[in-house]
């Protein structure tokens, strides 16, 4: 499977980390090509573990993959359709985005009744199917996966059965444990499971090393 994720940044990495451990090729889109180039180099080491993963480099108006993870903050999601929003038909397009409003850090962006995902989606290109994914696992645990040796929970939402089955099939493939939250509507609670999961770093002294398992 081809994966392209958007941006360069932490999750860019971490989510890139998997992809390439589960044996996937990976496209780094980039606004920034040194930003890019350097991401790229980080996890060449990681690819070249496995024969069938790669990872290439390429511009935001250039993305190729069967899945394109938005690794950007929501408010820069409307810039990157501009960009590469002809690209995206057929596509599925994974939002990993928590709208916090970080000048107060008590509220989301977003309206009550309504969730990143979903104004997302209403903006989505055409042809083009959104899955919510990644929102509450934090960049530095995806390096391995786990935590305190337990494998992390990745909670999808959306609305096209066949979509959030392939980014389950992604998720599992790269070492991780996909629970499918239900229809895209349920990224609402999702966002703020993934909000209250960052305001309590400071609680716990956890240094955003923490992760929300799901144990039965
Ligand atoms: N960090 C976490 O642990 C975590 C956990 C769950 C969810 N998330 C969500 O994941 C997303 C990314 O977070 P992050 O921590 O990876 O952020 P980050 O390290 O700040 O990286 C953000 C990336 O987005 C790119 N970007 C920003 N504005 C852009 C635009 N208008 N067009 C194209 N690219 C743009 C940046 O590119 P430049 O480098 O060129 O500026 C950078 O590569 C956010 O939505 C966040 O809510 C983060």
């Amino acid at each position: 499977m081809k994966v392209t994720i958007v941006g360069t940044g932490n999750m860019a990495g971490g989510i890139g980390t998997r992809v390439l451990a589960g044996g996937n090729d990976l496209e780094l889109a980039s606004r920034n090509p040194p930003k890019a180039r350097a991401l790229a180099s980080e996890l060449e080491d990681i690819a070249q573990k496995d024969p069938s993963a790669s990872v290439t480099k390429a511009d935001v108006a250039d993305v190729s993959g069967d899945i394109v993870v938005l690794a950007v903050p929501y408010e820069a999601v409307a810039d990157v359709f501009e960009e590469c929003g002809d690209k995206l038909s057929g596509k599925i397009i994974v939002d990993i985005t928590n709208p916090v409003d970080f000048a107060s850090f008590d509220r989301l962006v977003t309206p009550s009744d309504s969730s990143a995902a979903e104004e997302i989606a209403n903006m989505l290109p055409p042809g083009a199917i959104l899955v919510k994914a990644f929102n509450t696992t934090f960049a530095g645990t995806l390096a391995s996966g786990e935590v305190d040796g337990h494998q992390l929970d990745v909670l999808i939402a959306g609305d096209d059965d066949h979509a959030k089955q392939l980014v389950a099939a992604l998720v599992e493939t790269s070492g991780l444990q996909p629970i499918d939250a239900g229809p895209l509507r349920r990224s609402q609670q999702l966002e703020h499971l993934g909000f209250l999961h960052m305001t309590l770093q400071e609680t716990l002294g956890a240094g955003f090393g923490s992760a929300v398992k799901i144990l039965w």
